[in-house]
Parts: structure tokens; C-alpha cells; sequence
């Protein structure tokens, strides 16, 4: 590998790789250990790193922020960490066509900000926000809590530059949200977790900036009234819905309690908590609509109580509860699961997965909560120890009612490293032998992410 690692310092500027102590020194999780890092600084410094790295059958695992929860940047010794940090600039920000084009290196939260400036917004949002970089985004499809609005980091992405395997650079950068001309063949690197490429610039739709925001929290004792209120706030909010996030009880209890600093807004009674955002552009009428819609689902008993956010802090310390994730830990050992499934399968899902937990273990613990309004739930699971045959029977408990429901094993995070044994639970046999021909007909020398997704031995 020195050898061509004294090739590829050649192509980036001074520092631009790091080995030896000073790779030490960084830090990396225990699950990276790469041989090397390069860190280019344009397009076309990756493309030379990439036609090198393909002629020498090098492999290359991409790196943005590092806040996956997949270990999709998982590598050994024998591979080469392509980190794009320094391709963090804004090169455009465009408000008549709302566009903005970036490097991939980008953080998800400058991004946020420069768009606030710009009097717009980018509506991708989610808790590693300030070290999450767009490329990730990108290369796992990213959800977070506005999903119900805006849809995923694919639904914000119009043009894009990518590297390919062999160096070959294919760029799309355009502005243009209709392009029917064949295949769209952008879709196929989001979400394909940098084993399909590598993402250096896209072109971003910016939204307008909304001049409201509006925000509850709302205790119901059943999950008919969660989905019967879902689909009246739609309605009765006039689109202007933004997050509708649901806590189940033990979570909320437990984010609402010390050590958590976050204090109940509502009594620790109810079993589901709705955490209710509205954004809208209509400061005379919006937050009267709000109060409305929360009076009549009261009236109609389609909730049983309601906290209204009476300022900014306070919708500020709302997110806050929902977002205190860490929390969690408090029953360590936990293991995590992100989790998609229909709305009319949800209720009977956990209710089944809780049974069958209490009947393996008498002492768990099961908190639940999520991005309820697109059928996505994050569940932490605890049964008091981690040795691998209890990870694989609690892995069993949960995935085993997803199949026969229709749900998927991964709603947001992707498969990586951790989800690949269970890809089969939730694609067909004929959906993954296209998936490698497609990884095959890309990266025919293997050497883009390796054994992310599926194996490597397993692609022909
Ligand atoms: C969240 C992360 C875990 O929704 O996806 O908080
Ligand atoms: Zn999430």
C-alpha cells in the first residue's frame, strides 16, 4: 500500500494524508482502523485518487461526519479512508430558482443556516446535524423529524457530481426538478451508502422559509386516536403540518424524569405522546387554526390533553425531550432498531413485540418512540446483557412480525455493517440479485465501501 500511498499524496495538497501517529491521534471509532486517509480537495482530485486506487485494486471507504448508526464506515488496515472534508464550501446560493450547490463535505448544519440567510430553508433536519455532512446525507438517504413534509435528503436532491469506481466523472448538476429523459440515474447513488460512488457536489432545493411555527405536546390512552388525529391534523392544518413525532409512555416517562433534564409537560399518565409541529407562512391566522384543530380532536375525544408551546424556547425545549435519545443508555446495555411499518400494522407490532420480550425476559426494557407520521420507529431495547446469542434472539423477538407485516428492517439508518445478515427479511431474493448486478455493473473491481450492504464474496 506505501507504495501507492506515495502516488496518491502527490495528487492532494500539503496534509492531505494522514497516517501513522497522526492518524492515531484521531480518534476514530474502534470499527475504523483504516490503513491511511486521503482528504481531497475537488472533484477532480478524487476522480485521479479513484483511476488509482481502481488500477491498484485499492479499496476506498468513504468518510463524512461519522455519525451513522450503521458502522457503514466501517474499514480495516488494509483499506483507505476517502474523507471529504475538505470539499465543505457553498459555491451557490440561488433564490430564484431556491437552489443551492455544494460540496459534499458540507456540514448539514451550515447548510441550515446559510439557506436561513438566504431567507430560505433546507428542510433536511436531524439530531448530528452539526457534524453530519451533506455527502452522508446523500449516501444514506437521510430521514430525521420533517420527513412528513418534505420527504428524505432524495426528495431534496436535483443535481448531482459523482466519482465513479474508475475515476470516470459523471455530472449532473442541474436546477430542473422535472427531467423524465430515461433513467435517473442520481437515484441511484442516494442511499447506496458509497459503494456505488462517490458524491462531491449536488445541487440542493431550498424551500421557503415559513414565517410560523407552532408546536404541542398531546397525551392520548390509545393508538386508534394517534392515527385518527394524524389524519385530522393533515387536514384541519391546512399542509402546514411539519413533524408529527409519537413517544410511547416509558420513553416519555423516562426523558421527562431526572437524570434527563427535560421536565413533563404533560402528567406521565398517558400512553402515547404526540409531539405536534405545524410551520406555516400565515402569521395572522396560523397559530388560531393550531389552537382550533387541538380544541376540536379534544371535543371529539381524538386526544385526551394538549400543551400548547407558548414561545420559541419552549418549542425549543419540546424538541428537546423528543431528541434526548442518549437518555437510553440509562438501561444499558441496549440494542437499537429502526423500524418501518404501516400504520395499520403498528399497534398489534408492538404489542406483539412486548409479549413476546416479557415472555423471554422477565426484567426489560422497551422504549419506543419515532417518526410516527411516516411509519418509522425507533426502538431500544434492553434485557440486561449483550452477549451475541442474546443480540440475535432479541434481534429475532423484533424482526420476526416485520416480514409477515410488510415492514422494513431499516426505515432511516441503512444497512451498513450491522443490518446486512438481515437484509433478506426485508428484500426478495430477486430484488438483492439486482441490487448486485447493479454493484457489480458500477464497481466491477469491488473496491467502493467493500462489505457494505452485502458481502463482498457474495457479488459475481
Ligand atoms: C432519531 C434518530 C435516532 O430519530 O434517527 O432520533
Ligand atoms: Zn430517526
Amino acid at each position: 500500500m506505501q507504495n501507492l500511498l506515495n502516488h496518491l499524496t502527490k495528487i492532494v495538497s500539503q496534509g492531505g494524508l494522514i497516517q501513522g501517529e497522526q492518524l492515531k491521534a484521531l480518534g476514530l471509532p474502534r470499527y475504523m482502523q483504516p490503513g491511511a486517509i486521503i482528504r481531497p480537495s475537488s472533484t477532480e482530485e478524487v476522480a485521479e485518487i479513484l483511476k488509482l486506487c481502481h488500477q491498484h485494486q485499492q479499496s476506498i471507504v468513504p468518510m463524512g461526519g461519522l455519525t451513522g448508526l450503521v458502522q457503514g464506515t466501517q474499514c480495516n488496515n488494509t483499506d483507505i479512508g476517502l474523507w471529504l472534508q475538505r470539499m465543505n464550501k457553498i459555491e451557490v446560493i440561488d433564490n430564484q430558482s431556491r437552489t443551492m450547490t455544494v460540496q459534499a463535505g458540507t456540514a448539514l448544519q451550515t447548510i441550515q443556516e446559510a439557506a436561513e440567510q438566504a431567507g430560505l430553508i433546507f428542510p433536511l433536519d436531524l439530531g448530528a446535524r452539526g457534524s453530519a455532512t451533506i455527502g452522508g446525507n446523500v449516501a444514506t438517504n437521510a430521514g430525521g423529524n420533517r420527513v412528513i413534509r418534505y420527504g428524505m435528503t432524495r426528495e431534496q436532491i436535483l443535481g448531482m457530481e459523482v466519482v465513479l469506481a474508475d475515476g470516470t466523472i459523471l455530472s449532473s448538476m442541474k436546477k430542473i426538478t422535472k427531467d423524465n429523459t430515461g433513467y435517473d440515474l442520481k437515484q441511484l447513488f442516494i442511499g447506496s451508502e458509497g459503494t456505488l460512488g462517490i458524491v462531491t457536489r449536488v445541487v440542493l432545493k431550498l424551500r421557503p422559509a415559513p414565517s410560523t411555527q407552532d408546536m404541542a405536546f398531546i397525551g392520548t390512552n390509545n393508538f386508534k386516536q394517534v392515527t385518527d388525529f394524524l389524519n385530522f391534523a393533515e387536514t384541519s392544518l391546512g399542509g402546514s403540518l411539519s413533524a408529527y413525532e409519537v413517544l410511547w409512555h416509558d420513553y416519555y416517562q423516562l426523558v421527562t424524569s431526572p437524570p434527563a433534564s427535560g421536565k413533563p409537560p404533560l402528567a406521565q399518565q398517558y400512553k402515547y405522546y404526540i409531539l405536534l409541529e405545524a410551520l406555516g407562512g400565515d402569521s395572522k391566522n396560523d397559530h388560531s387554526r393550531f389552537v382550533e384543530c387541538l380544541e376540536q380532536a379534544l371535543e371529539n375525544n381524538l386526544i385526551d390533553d394538549a400543551v400548547i408551546a407558548k414561545n420559541q424556547a419552549e418549542c425549543q425545549a419540546m424538541w428537546a425531550i423528543r431528541d434526548d435519545v442518549t437518555q437510553v443508555r440509562q438501561n444499558s446495555p441496549v440494542f437499537t432498531f429502526d423500524v418501518s411499518i404501516s400504520l395499520d400494522q403498528m399497534e398489534s407490532y408492538i404489542e406483539q413485540l412486548q409479549l413476546s420480550l416479557n415472555t423471554q425476559w422477565a426484567t426489560n426494557s422497551c422504549m419506543v418512540f419515532g417518526h410516527l407520521g411516516d411509519g418509522n420507529l425507533h426502538l431500544n431495547i434492553g434485557v440486561g446483557d449483550n452477549s451475541t446469542a442474546t443480540r440475535e434472539a432479541v434481534v429475532k423477538t423484533v424482526y420476526s412480525g416485520l416480514t409477515s407485516r410488510g415492514g422494513s428492517i431499516s426505515a432511516e439508518h441503512g444497512v451498513g455493517i450491522q443490518k446486512k445478515k438481515y437484509l433478506a427479511l426485508t428484500k426478495s431474493a430477486t430484488e438483492i440479485a439486482l441490487m448486485k448486478k447493479i454493484k457489480q455493473a458500477f464497481d466491477p473491481r469491488h473496491i467502493l465501501n467493500p462489505n457494505k450492504i452485502f458481502d463482498q464474496s457474495s457479488i459475481s
